[in-house]
């Protein structure tokens, strides 16, 4: 099938052109994002394959359904951006790569609380300059601590496992509690008993209407002072002003974000240049105890080979007979 491909970085091209070998489709790579301006350079494309900073709103989906897409394969496993609704109203069929290498994400928070915990961001810097000092480094051992993880999918586990690892107590919270984190000496408690009792707390639920700033100045207020906060989820599950005053105030002792709540316009690209226009992003940079990645998590050779590998499968079926492999409804 020929499909349109958006928003493409030259890693994307050299794992799908990897990928495409051997089967009969086409790939046209397009650098812009998709939106509203650029759906219509759809040109007799079927399948079009879009990231998660892509736009897939109604406006967005009614063009493209009028191009003569049939088929919206997702390049990623979260699928919020997507206006699901509209697509089943349109007839677009929506499919995603649902898991890739959960280790990539679940390692990924460890080297963020890593990193934070003993200083590696700073003392990196530090000894570059001639500057040997410890001050200020001081860690703390992960050993016995308490690990809130709120989300025990995929990623959620194979988080935990690694925590089990260090001899981390593990809190978790889940609707659908998962009997492997149980196995692993999982206790699961509300999301109450999680902000009050844990040293350290890591999200890898959803984003949906019930989990969007799960993290915010109430919920803030019952943790512990100096509480150590990874998000490697998605950025609204955060609200960030709230966690500006909660790192003001020493609440929030570590902070560890792959993810930020405006980073559609943002992540992905070299804006250095620039400067950054976002004043909440700007200041949450200055926090020494703060570390920004950009969405990266997913960011490692296996990952990408399973995603071009799990995208175009996805294409091959529903080439083959009209059905919908890892659909998203
Ligand atoms: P998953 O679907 O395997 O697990 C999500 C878990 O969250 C499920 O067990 C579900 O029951 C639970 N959950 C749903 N609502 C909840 C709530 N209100 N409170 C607590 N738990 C709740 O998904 P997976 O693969 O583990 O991914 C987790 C998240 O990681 C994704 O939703 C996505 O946002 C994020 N992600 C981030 C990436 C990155 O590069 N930083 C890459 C891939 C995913």
């Amino acid at each position: 099938m020929k499909i349109a491909f958006y928003n493409t970085k030259q890693y994307d091209k050299t794992y799908f052109d990897h990928a495409i070998l051997g089967t009969s489709h086409e790939i046209r790579y397009l650098s812009c994002h998709l939106n509203k301006e650029t759906a219509s350079l759809v040109d007799g494309e079927k399948v079009i394959c879009a990231f998660i900073n892509d736009t897939l709103d109604a406006d967005v989906l009614t063009i493209l359904q009028q191009k003569g897409v049939k088929l919206i394969a997702l390049r990623s496993a979260g699928f919020n951006h997507v206006d699901l609704e509209c697509a089943k109203n349109l007839g677009l069929a929506v499919v995603r790569v649902p898991a890739y290498s959960p280790y990539s994400i679940a390692e990924h928070a460890v080297a963020l609380l890593l990193s934070l915990n003993r200083g590696i961001h700073r003392a990196y810097n530090r000894t570059r300059e001639g500057d040997f000092s410890l001050s200020n480094l001081m860690g703390f051992d992960l050993h016995n601590k308490t690990v809130g993880v709120i989300g025990t999918g995929k990623i959620g586990q194979a988080f935990i496992k690694i925590m089990h690892g260090f001899g981390c107590k593990i809190l978790a919270h889940d609707p659908y509690p998962n009997e492997e984190c149980i196995n692993l000496g999982a206790n699961y408690v509300s999301l109450d008993e999680i902000f009050v009792q844990s040293n350290i707390i890591s999200l890898h639920c959803p984003l949906t209407s019930d989990t969007q700033h799960l993290i915010n100045q109430v919920s803030l207020d019952k943790m512990q002072d100096g509480v150590a906060i990874i998000n490697t989820s998605r950025g609204k599950l955060v609200d960030s002003k709230a966690m500006i005053q909660a790192l003001k105030k020493g609440k929030v002792g570590l902070l560890g974000l792959d993810v930020y709540e405006e980073e559609e316009t943002l992540f992905f690209e070299d804006l250095s240049a620039q400067g950054i226009q976002d004043d909440v992003l700007a200041r949450l940079t200055t926090f020494p105890n703060v570390i920004i990645t950009s969405h990266q998590g997913f960011f490692t050779h296996e990952a990408m080979s399973n995603i071009a590998k799990t995208t175009l499968e996805n294409i091959n079926q529903f080439e083959l007979d009209g059905s919908i492999k890892n659909g998203v409804t």
